[in-house]
């Protein structure tokens, strides 16, 4: 059997699909209320994973701890969260904990707020998680291929008080470019990707396996913290006759709805939680999937419930609204500072006057006429305490999920009309042409990177600093 180019219509065409598995949880220090950090160590090297299962060969990855994903950090809101991180690849690394909010010095970004880890060398980040909420850690070094290859992981901040929930489980979603022998292929940093949409692969993983079956029991409420790792797919999942409630995007709550048009759409970086009360009957069969990409669905994955009998009646009577966390809310009045970002580039693109010298340095996207490797200044230059209201103009043929590292953000506009819902994020897709308008407080001084999660997007220019002083 050959690998389609295009994505099969079962995730990958194995025959013996996974069922979903755990992610598993790191050995953090046991420790007593009012103790020291929770203590991790975090190992990135080279390890052998069965992504794909059945008959197909393990794939040689990069990984955490020798895990694809890396171990689920799992943490309490107000903990301080110790990592140290040894560098097993052949090539520096750094880790960044994206979505938190944190000291510059803790950021995991090379040459900005730290020495890049060299091969054989470690480093200790140290923080505290006054969030909570759904987070991941990825490297900054050479991104798209040191996270193309596997290196991922999820961090979870529970809440102080969690909601009421029979289970708590964390899909970490995937999508990898693999050749005919199950091994990754090798083609980072190749021009197309970088001027199109990104490493966009042909076999989907969740928790690190092509999924078929998640299993559950009828009656039970099940909170899903959805996190989409890939290097640049987006993804629009339809749970079909299941109902699922929104509940936090990018970590933050959000007031509980359902996921509009009824699909929740993942794009690169982002996550969603999700609280579903299995409402069918036991053996039932529920297909998900995923409609992004127009003419290219495929089936994501069969929920099942197994033959036990309901473990209840009706569903759980119980809130599951979050309890918010402790963001100071940006005022839109005219005493913030209004900045203004055009995005410009790329394949069927228009491109700023000059352009073409950056093309040698594969830098093929513009943010306010320069690419990351033209710029020797900030984007921007915020007084701290200040509220800063960003407006976002896209005039590519390409969407691109922009992320601000050290906040969140509030979206407070799209193509000019008022954000109703007002949610908080850290990545925002603006789509093709689209100009979205965001606003935070710029409480936490630093450099602080804003790019196009799109690694290859990132690589290929769509890069530069928030400077808070
Ligand atoms: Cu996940 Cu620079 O970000
Ligand atoms: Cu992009």
């Amino acid at each position: 059997m050959a690998l389609s180019s295009a994505i099969p219509r079962r995730a990958f065409l194995g025959s013996a699909a996974a069922a979903v598995a755990a992610v598993p949880l790191a050995a953090g220090v046991r420790r007593a209320a009012g103790a020291g950090p929770r203590t991790f160590t975090l190992t990135a090297a080279p390890a052998t994973v069965k992504l794909v299962g059945g008959e197909w060969p393990a794939t040689d990855a990069w990984a955490y701890n020798g895990t694809v994903p890396g171990p689920e950090l799992r943490v309490r809101q107000g903990d301080t969260i110790r990592v140290d991180v040894r560098n097993g690849l052949g090539e520096p690394t750094t880790v960044h904990w994206h979505g938190i909010r944190l000291p510059n010095a803790m950021d995991g970004v090379p040459d900005l707020t730290q020495k890049p880890i060299l091969p054989g060398e470690d480093f200790t980040y140290e923080f505290e998680a006054v969030d909570a909420g759904s987070f991941w850690y990825h490297p900054h070094v050479n991104s798209a291929e040191q996270q193309g290859r596997g290196l991922a992981g999820p961090l979870i901040v529970e809440e102080r008080e969690p909601i009421a929930v029979d289970r708590d489980v964390t899909w970490v979603i995937d999508d990898w470019l693999l050749r005919e022998t199950a091994q990754i292929d090798d083609s980072f940093g190749h021009r197309g990707q970088m001027s199109h949409g990104g490493r966009i692969g042909n076999t989907v993983t969740v928790n690190g396996r092509v999924p078929e079956a998640f299993r559950v029991r009828a009656g039970e409420r099940i909170r899903l913290r959805l996190i989409n790792v890939a290097n640049a797919r987006t993804f629009a999942i339809d749970f079909g006759v299941l109902k699922p409630r929104v509940i936090a995007l990018d970590g933050q709550p959000v007031a509980p709805h359902e996921p509009p048009d009824g699909y929740v759409v993942l794009a690169a970086a982002q996550r969603a939680d999700l609280v579903i009360d299995m409402d069918g009957r036991p053996g039932d069969a529920v297909q998900l999937t995923d409609s992004y990409y127009r003419g290219r669905a495929y089936a994501f994955l069969t929920v099942q419930y197994d033959d036990d009998p309901p473990l209840r009646e009706s569903p759980l009577d119980a809130p599951v609204a979050l309890p918010a966390n402790p963001l100071p809310a940006p005022v839109v009045d005219d005493q913030a500072q209004r900045e203004r970002i055009v995005l410009e580039g790329g394949a069927m693109g228009r491109f700023p006057e000059g352009a073409e010298r950056f093309f040698e340095q594969n830098q093929f996207w513009f943010v306010n006429g320069l690419p990351d490797k033209g710029r020797t200044t900030p984007l921007i230059d915020i007084a701290k305490g200040r509220t800063c209201v960003i407006e976002m103009v896209n005039r590519t043929s390409w969407e691109h999920p922009m992320h601000l590292h050290g906040f969140a953000f509030r979206v407070v506009r799209r193509n000019g009309a008022p954000n109703m819902r007002g949610e908080w994020l850290d990545t925002v897709l603006v789509r093709a042409q689209e100009t979205v308008e965001i606003a935070f407080v710029a409480d936490n001084p630093g450099d602080w990177l804003f790019h196009c999660h799109i690694l290859e997007h990132m690589a290929a220019g769509m890069s530069g600093i928030v400077r808070v002083a």
